[in-house]
C-alpha cells in the first residue's frame, strides 16, 4: 500500500525519517571497517535503519544484507551466507561464472533467472557440499569482495545462531571476522538475553563488535515528518509517542490511520487517537486472543496482572487481585520470558510488544 507511513514493509527513502545520528554512526564503521552489534526490542527499525543506509552507501561500497531467522541448521546459515555474497557480484554473468568459478572450491555456480527483477543473476549449488566447505568458500568468496572495495556485511536476526547446537557457529565466525579485510560486519538482533551471551566476556564474538541499542526515533523528527501529511499538533504527536511508548511500528500503524482520515483537513485530536487504537487492537483481537488462549492459567493471571500493573508487580495487593502466589507469579514471569512474551531489564517486568500489552491492559482489564 501507497503511505507515508508503512508499518508492514520497509520504508523506501521517500517514507523514512529520522535517525540522522544513527545513519551517520554506522557510515562511519562502515568507512572504517568496524563491526557493529545492532540490537533493541522488535519493531524499533533496526532492519529498515541497516536498509536505508545500505541504499545510501551500495555505490561506493558492496552491500550484503542476509536475514537468517528461519535458519534450522548450521547448513541453513551457511547457505544463506554463501547465497548472499555470490549475489554481491556485480557485472557480466558469463565473467562472474569464470571469476567465482575459480575461487570456489566446492561449490558449483549456475546462471539462474530472477523473477522479481527480470535479470539473470547466479546462484550457488551446494547439494553435496559440508557446512564447513560452504562456510570456507564463502568466506573466500567475500574476502575476493573485499579486495576490490570495502564491503559490509549485515547479519539481521542473528541471535538465532544460538538455537543451532550441532556447530560452533560463532567461534567459526570469530576465526574468519578476526582476519583483516575491508569488512565491516554488521549483527542485528533483538533476543537481548541471547545476544548478551553471545558476545559476552569469554565467549567467541567478545568484543568483536560495538554495541549500539537502537532507541525510539526523536519525537521531533517524528513530529516534523508527521505534520507534512496530517494535521497534527504538537501535544498529539507526544500523545502517540507516549502511548506507543516509542514503537517505532505502533506509531506508524496510527499515524497511518490518521493519514486515512484524510486529516491533513481536519485536525487529528487525542481523541480520534484514541479511536484508531481501539481500532487497531479489533484488528489484533483474534491473533492477541489465539495467544492468550495456549498460556497456562497462572501464566494468563501473570500476563494479565503485568499489563495492567508495570511495577508492584509482587506486592500482596496485586498478587491477591488474582490469587496468584508470589511463586507462581516469578515462574510464570520466567516461562514467558522464554517465548519472547514478556521480557524485563533492570529486573522490571515488561511486555515488549506495546500492541500486545495495551491489548492486555484494555481487553482484559475491562
Ligand atoms: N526511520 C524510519 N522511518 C520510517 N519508518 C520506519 C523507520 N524505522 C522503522 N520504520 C517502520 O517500522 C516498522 C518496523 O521496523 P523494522 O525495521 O522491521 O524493525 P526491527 O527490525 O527493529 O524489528 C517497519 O515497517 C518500518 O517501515
Ligand atoms: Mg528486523
Amino acid at each position: 500500500m501507497n503511505t507515508p507511513f508503512p508499518y508492514e514493509y520497509i520504508a523506501d527513502d521517500k517514507s523514512f525519517y529520522g535517525r540522522k545520528e544513527e545513519v551517520l554512526q554506522i557510515k562511519e564503521h562502515i568507512k572504517n571497517s568496524t563491526n557493529i552489534l545492532l540490537f533493541s526490542k522488535r519493531r524499533m527499525g533496526k532492519s529498515t535503519l541497516i536498509k536505508n543506509v545500505f541504499s545510501k552507501v551500495e555505490k561506493d561500497f558492496t552491500v550484503i544484507y542476509i536475514d537468517i531467522f528461519n535458519i534450522i541448521t548450521a547448513k541453513d546459515f551457511a547457505e544463506i551466507l554463501l547465497k548472499g555474497i555470490t549475489n554481491a557480484q556485480k557485472g557480466d554473468i558469463t565473467k562472474t561464472i569464470k571469476q567465482v568459478t575459480k575461487i570456489l572450491k566446492k561449490t558449483r555456480i549456475e546462471p539462474t533467472f530472477d523473477m522479481r527483477s527480470g535479470k539473470m543473476s547466479i546462484s550457488p549449488v551446494v547439494l553435496n557440499s559440508t557446512f564447513e566447505e560452504i562456510i570456507e568458500d564463502a568466506f573466500a568468496l567475500l574476502f575476493e569482495l573485499a579486495k576490490k572495495s570495502n564491503v559490509v556485511l549485515a547479519i539481521d536476526e542473528f541471535q538465532q545462531i544460538s538455537t543451532i547446537k550441532e556447530k560452533k557457529i560463532d567461534a567459526l565466525l570469530r576465526k574468519y571476522i578476526q582476519e583483516a579485510h575491508n569488512i565491516s560486519y554488521i549483527f542485528l538482533g533483538s533476543k537481548r538475553n541471547i545476544l548478551n551471551s553471545l558476545f559476552q566476556y569469554k565467549a567467541p564474538l567478545y568484543e568483536m563488535a560495538t554495541p549500539m541499542l537502537l532507541k525510539s526515533i526523536d519525537i521531533e523528527e517524528i513530529y516534523d515528518y508527521s505534520k507534512k501529511y496530517i494535521n497534527i499538533s504538537k501535544d498529539t504527536a507526544e500523545y502517540i509517542y507516549t502511548l506507543s511508548d516509542g514503537e517505532t511500528k505502533l506509531i506508524q500503524m496510527i499515524l497511518h490511520k490518521a493519514y486515512i482520515l484524510n486529516a491533513k483537513k481536519n485536525e487529528t485530536t487525542i481523541e480520534i487517537i484514541d479511536d484508531l487504537l481501539d481500532e487497531i487492537l479489533i484488528t489484533k483481537n483474534d491473533h492477541y486472543k489465539s495467544l492468550f488462549e495456549i498460556f497456562s492459567t497462572n501464566q494468563k493471571k501473570a500476563f494479565k496482572l503485568l499489563s495492567k500493573y508495570k511495577v508492584e508487580l509482587f506486592s500482596n495487593e496485586v498478587l491477591k487481585q488474582e490469587d496468584i502466589s508470589r511463586a507462581s507469579m516469578q515462574s510464570s514471569l520466567n516461562q514467558l520470558y522464554a517465548k519472547e512474551f514478556v521480557d524485563k531489564e533492570d529486573d522490571i517486568w515488561f511486555i515488549p510488544d506495546r500492541t500486545f500489552e495495551l491489548w492486555g491492559e484494555k481487553v482484559l482489564n475491562s
